[in-house]
């Protein structure tokens, strides 16, 4: 019988192309997601990719009575991914109880039901953000944390440190907690992909937007920092890549070969490319020209920062393989695809 496993969030961005590496790899899904940012039609493209559609409940993991009727209907989740939060870094200063509540409130609940449903693992979603400034690149995971720079990546601090003191205290779980560089791009087929709504904060969903004419032009935030280019620098992670990390990560946890109970992942290409490279290879990639101008910095943006991945290449068995252009290629043709559903 296939492995039953709960993804919480899963009709969102990362979430929903989780559950499809999920499906691929024979695991049986159930989602359980608010729609706060999503779509019910995700599902659709799910199926229409892995040919399954996964269990549905709407609901919100901040609620108690809901996760628990969930998981005494679905007596056999083996393991969860926790995609279920808020991520603008923006929204969380001003609304930083919504944040505190939405992200930590959800994973004390997933946590507190794990052991009485006998739940073996949790594969958590946690962010470079950890890290703030680097003092080194590629940074490593032994790096230690800086002060949280938005309630939003505090949460992420915090809940790291909740899931491995609930382990170190004894409680029958395990965890990987996965911690992601700058998820971009869209599933091959284009059915499913990133629905930002409003107008994006993030760089990928702007560049393509601005691309289709939605946006007049793209401004790239400050050219003056001490990189090759003078724009930032990431390590832009193919969003298909991340999916299939998580996979890995609950297979390792179930089949007991993680060799501690928590262990923490850096999920990156250990490639940093700039803002201007990544424009340069959207066009290249597409033959699409995006107008863009030079703008000033973005308060509280980090000036380089890109991942040593040599832990989850060596311990998860996990390596970064889509190259950017075709990243960009994805990205393009989902944004297209929504124009055509309009
Ligand atoms: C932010 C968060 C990260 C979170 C991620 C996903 C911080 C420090 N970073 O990453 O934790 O996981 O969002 O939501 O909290 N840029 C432009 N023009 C634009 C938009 C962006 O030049 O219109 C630049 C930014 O200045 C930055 C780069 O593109 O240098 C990437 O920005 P963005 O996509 O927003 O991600 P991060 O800020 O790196």
């Amino acid at each position: 019988m296939a492995t039953k496993i709960l993804v919480t969030g899963g009709t969102g961005y990362i979430g929903s192309h989780t559950v499809v590496e999920l499906q691929n790899a024979g695991y049986e899904v159930v989602i359980i997601d608010n729609l706060s940012n999503s779509n019910i039609e995700v599902l659709d493209g799910i199926e229409a990719i892995t040919g399954r559609r996964p269990d549905f409940v709407k609901g919100d993991v901040t609620d108690m009575g809901t996760l628990r009727k969930l998981f005494e209907e679905h007596a056999d989740i083996k393991g969860i991914i926790n995609f279920a939060a808020s991520k603008a870094v923006g929204e969380s200063v001003q609304k930083p109880l919504l944040y505190y509540r939405n992200n930590l409130v959800s994973l004390l609940n997933l946590l507190e039901l794990m052991p009485e449903f006998g739940v073996k693992g949790i594969v958590f979603s946690s962010s470079c953000t950890v890290y703030g400034e680097p003092d080194v690149n590629p940074i490593d995971e032994t790096a230690p944390y800086k002060p949280a720079t938005s309630p939003y990546g505090n949460t992420k601090q915090i809940s790291e440190e909740i899931i491995t003191d609930f382990v170190h205290a004894g409680a029958p779980v395990k965890s990987v907690i996965l911690r992601y560089f700058n998820p971009v791009g869209a599933h091959p087929s284009a059915l499913i992909g990133e629905l930002p709504n409003g107008v994006p904060n993030n760089l990928v969903p702007y560049l393509t937007q601005t691309a289709a004419g939605i946006r007049k032009e793209l401004t790239v935030f400050g050219n003056d920092y001490d990189t090759p280019d003078g724009s930032c620098v990431r390590d832009f992670i193919d969003v298909v890549d991340l999916a299939k990390a998580h996979v890995t990560a609950m297979h390792r946890m179930l089949e007991n070969d993680s060799t501690d109970p928590v262990e923490i992942f850096n999920i990156g290409t250990g490639r940093g490319l700039s803002v201007l490279e990544l424009i340069d290879s959207f066009q290249r990639a597409t033959g699409v020209k995006v107008p863009y101008k030079i703008g000033a910095r973005r308060e509280g943006d980090i000036e380089k920062i890109w991942a040593e991945p040599t832990k989850a290449n060596t311990v998860l068995g996990w390596k970064a393989e889509v190259p950017v252009d075709d990243t960009m290629r994805n990205a393009w043709a989902w944004q297209c695809r929504l124009a055509e559903k309009k």
